[in-house]
């Protein structure tokens, strides 16, 4: 199996995304570190211990990361996720504690220990991954590739111009985007084809099993926020499962190769991705960025399985 570390603040898609990971034998979850984002840090890394409860799987090794963005002060999304981050379902409190050090350092561990490069996916904020970038710079040749949920070639959720994570922290993702390293990014473009409906909360609710009451009522309260009629959706854009599904099955995407840089003083632009999408800056393409999914095929993945989880 692949190995990968996931760094994440859940966060309703962060969990499933996580869940998915765990369910998937084509992968092997070395750590799981927390950063801040759709809530305030202790929330996050609360939440991640929360589902690895879940799951039974105290085994994962956790650690909390970043408390705030490297120059900006927080913004959280408890519009979209709630006062706990998790909020719908009913989840277990934690019965382990995370790690004794700083996100970083378990990532930085977890690098040398493994004897392959390791593919390291970031569904939040890219605070620590920076800062794992910029601390430990001999440890790249470790890192396989950064698998990011963030950034758009052409939309924006938080601004007109920019998706939450990279708004949070741009100066963290301008880092991660020029460090040289393979990018991979799912962006809004594909992240809003990934549509859960409601007749596919459906499905995860009669496979019948802990887990998946957990999923069904975590997308039920996702979806409330969705349901705002300025964005157009038939159902919730399942954003940040996106990357583990592109690891497990890449052929269910469609993607162009391109240089992506980060916006980080625009007037109206701050935290945008900038997509050279005609190659204009003739600067070399630095990330793979996905622009379609096979929806499809995407919901009968996860649907199959959150069934064995
Ligand atoms: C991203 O922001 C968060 O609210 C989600 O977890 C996802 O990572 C979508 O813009
Ligand atoms: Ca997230």
């Amino acid at each position: 199996p692949l190995p990968i570390i996931l760094d994440c603040d859940p966060g309703h898609d962060d969990a499933i995304a996580l869940i998915l990971a765990l369910a998937s034998p084509e992968l092997e979850l070395k750590a799981v570190t927390t950063s801040a984002g759709n809530q305030t840090p202790e929330k996050t890394l609360r939440n991640a211990l929360r589902i690895l409860t879940l799951l039974q799987r105290s085994d994962i090794p956790v650690a909390g990361g970043a408390v705030k963005p490297l120059m900006r002060e927080l913004i959280i999304a408890d519009n979209v996720h709630g006062k706990s981050g998790l909020d719908g379902p009913e989840l277990p409190e934690p019965n382990f504690a995370p790690q004794q050090c700083h996100a970083v350092e378990l990532i930085a561990k977890t690098l040398r220990e493994s004897t392959e490069p390791v593919t390291i996916v970031a569904t939040g904020p890219l605070t620590n991954i920076a800062l794992l970038l910029t601390s430990h710079a001999e440890l790249q040749p470790k890192i396989a590739r950064i698998v990011i949920m963030g950034g758009a070639a052409g939309l924006g959720n938080w601004t007109p111009a920019a998706e939450f994570n990279i708004y949070v922290d741009p100066e963290a993702a301008e880092i991660v985007f020029q460090s040289g390293l393979p990018m991979v990014m799912a962006g809004l473009d594909v992240t809003h084809r990934a549509q859960i409906m409601s007749e596919d909360i459906e499905r995860f609710r009669q496979l019948g099993n802990p887990v998946s009451a957990v999923v069904a009522d975590l997308l039920d309260f996702f979806m409330e926020y969705h349901k705002q009629e300025k964005w157009g959706f038939q159902g919730a854009p399942l954003h940040d499962p996106c990357t583990i599904a592109w690891l497990i099955k890449p052929s269910m995407f469609t993607c162009v190769e391109r240089w992506v840089g980060v916006e980080t003083q625009g007037k109206y632009t701050q935290g945008m991705t900038v997509v050279d999408y005609y190659g204009l800056t003739n600067n070399a393409p630095n990330t793979t960025v996905m622009m379609d999914i096979d929806r499809q095929a995407f919901v009968d993945l996860l649907v199959e399985r959150v069934g064995t989880a």
